[in-house]
């Protein structure tokens, strides 16, 4: 059984607020989003559509786990639809802040390929102890430590078109 933990609106209002805090930090600067596949996918092609500015968006793959694990392994990255961000501010886009492994992994190669700035946005911030010193830029929601679906994040890559986010039980998980 799914529990609603986000609504539709709840989720609208935050992007919009998401949308303000961004809007403000870059004012005329050359910027360039890019969305961390697949789990910022709905995240991104809403708030984008809320900045109206000037601005680049791309995307790069990364998966830290595949199929039914619910726990973090080896990042693979795929960045052959990266546009060149040399020379640009750069802003990470990603579903949600677990471990924090993906996003400094992410900004650490950003910033080798030469990004004026690398900064990160994220819809979701899990309650929970990290290794990592990296702390997201702008947080829409902090949640507690549940496994969440909808809204583009997964579980086996299903949920992804859930209209709202809602906690998958542990109990729903394949032992
Ligand atoms: P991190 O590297 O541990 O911060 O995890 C980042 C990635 O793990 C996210 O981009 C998600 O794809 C995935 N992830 C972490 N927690 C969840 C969750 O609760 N539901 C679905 N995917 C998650
Ligand atoms: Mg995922």
């Amino acid at each position: 059984m799914l529990k609603v933990l986000l609504t539709s609106q709840d989720i609208s209002a935050g992007i919009d607020q998401l949308a303000a805090e961004i809007t403000a930090h870059y004012a005329e600067k050359d910027l360039t989003i890019i969305g961390v596949m697949t789990g910022s996918i709905i995240l991104l092609s809403d708030l984008i559509r809320r900045l109206d500015r000037r601005m680049r968006v791309g995307l790069i793959q990364a998966r830290s786990y595949q199929g039914e694990n619910t726990t973090a392994g080896h990042l693979q990255v795929n960045a052959d639809m990266l546009p060149e961000v040399e020379g640009t501010h750069v802003l990470l886009l990603d579903d949600i802040f677990d471990s924090g492994q993906t996003l400094s992994e992410l900004v650490n190669r950003f910033q080798k390929l030469g990004a004026t700035s690398v900064r990160t946005a994220v819809l979701l911030r899990k309650d929970r102890p990290r290794d990592v010193t990296l702390t997201a830029d702008h947080v829409v929601f902090d949640i507690g430590n549940h496994f969440v679906v909808g809204y583009g994040l997964d579980y086996n890559d299903e949920y992804r078109n859930l209209p709202h986010i809602a906690i998958l039980p542990t109990q729903d998980f394949p032992s």
